[in-house]
């Protein structure tokens, strides 16, 4: 990222459940005061909604707002393919990543992706091919910078060996819920490998509230004068990097209470805590 990392950014993956948003007026509206709050930040994928629905549904507020497509910063990603009738497969060869990248800056109506993620891992992938033509977005300027999501080291490495641009990002599932990646080498190795992490469903998709956890949430939570979700970002935020939390609820009122409790500052033991109330164990 060429500035500062943001507190959160807004994950588009809900947009066509959100039927209230789908007028494009209304959506610009939401996108303007999103951008009023100082977020400015949303991630999409070609897959959410089915065959690029959420981003066509952003791209058609963006163009009734003359200007806004400017003031946003959009993350895409593609390699997923869950075509009708068809078995659900990775598809990240250059055919396919090559019309994703101009399939979203058509239905998005931006001139550039801010970051572009290849979405899952591929086995059948050909890095060199995959690599060219991702390297060719960055030079053409449709891409300003590349990521991966839910790779495993050596599967991104593979891919970086043949790029000459660097990957930048990660997004991967990084939770209270999801805390293994701290632990199994997968977090600290893409921090040391220069990638900006982006932690997908922080909230567990929302289950996080729930028995032991959402105890010691609210417990913290009291002690702070905050609401559970906000420490639960906080506890994300204090990792080494500063993991982004890529949000998923559409609602302003928790959208605002996230923005301002995502920078709380807990202490190791209340780190510890959550961390021990979800996994149910302590520490060894
Ligand atoms: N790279 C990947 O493979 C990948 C995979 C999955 C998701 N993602 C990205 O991550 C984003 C977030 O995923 P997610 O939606 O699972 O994230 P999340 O933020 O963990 O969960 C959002 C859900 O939590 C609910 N929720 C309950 N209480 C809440 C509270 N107090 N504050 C906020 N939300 C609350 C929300 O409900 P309401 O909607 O009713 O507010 C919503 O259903 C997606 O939009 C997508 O951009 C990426």
């Amino acid at each position: 990222m060429n500035t500062a990392p943001p507190a959160l950014m807004l994950g588009m993956m809900r947009l066509h459940e959100t039927a209230d948003l789908h007028a494009p007026e209304r959506l610009a509206n939401w996108i303007e005061a999103r951008l009023e709050q100082g977020l400015d930040w949303f991630d999409h994928a070609d897959i959410y909604g089915g065959g690029g629905r959420n981003e066509r549904l952003f791209g058609e507020a963006l163009r009734c707002r003359p200007g806004l497509a400017k003031r946003v910063r959009v993350i895409t990603k593609a390699g997923i393919r869950m075509d009708r009738g068809e078995t659900k497969h990775y598809d990240s060869s250059p055919e396919w990543l090559a019309g994703a990248i101009d399939r979203a800056l058509s239905r998005l109506g931006v001139e550039r992706l801010d970051v572009f993620l290849i979405h899952r891992p591929d086995p059948l992938m050909d890095p060199e091919a995959s690599a060219r033509v991702l390297d060719d977005a960055v030079r053409d300027g449709k891409v300003a910078s590349l990521g991966v999501s839910n790779f495993l080291p050596d599967q991104w490495r593979r891919l970086q060996s043949a790029l000459s641009s660097p990957l930048q990002h990660h997004q991967l599932q990084l939770s209270l819920t999801h805390s293994r990646p701290l632990f199994d080498g997968h977090f600290d190795a893409l921090c040391q490998d220069g990638q900006h992490p982006m932690a997908w469903s922080p909230l567990g998709g929302g289950a996080l509230f729930q028995g032991e956890a959402g105890r010691a949430l609210e417990e913290i939570a009291a002690r702070h004068e905050a609401s559970p979700a906000g420490v639960a970002l906080a506890w994300l935020r204090h990792l080494p990097g500063a993991p982004v939390p890529v949000i998923g609820t559409l609602t302003p009122s928790r959208i605002d209470t996230l923005g301002g409790e995502a920078g709380l500052t807990l202490s190791r033991r209340e780190w510890y805590a959550l961390l021990e109330a979800c996994r149910g164990h302590e520490v060894a």
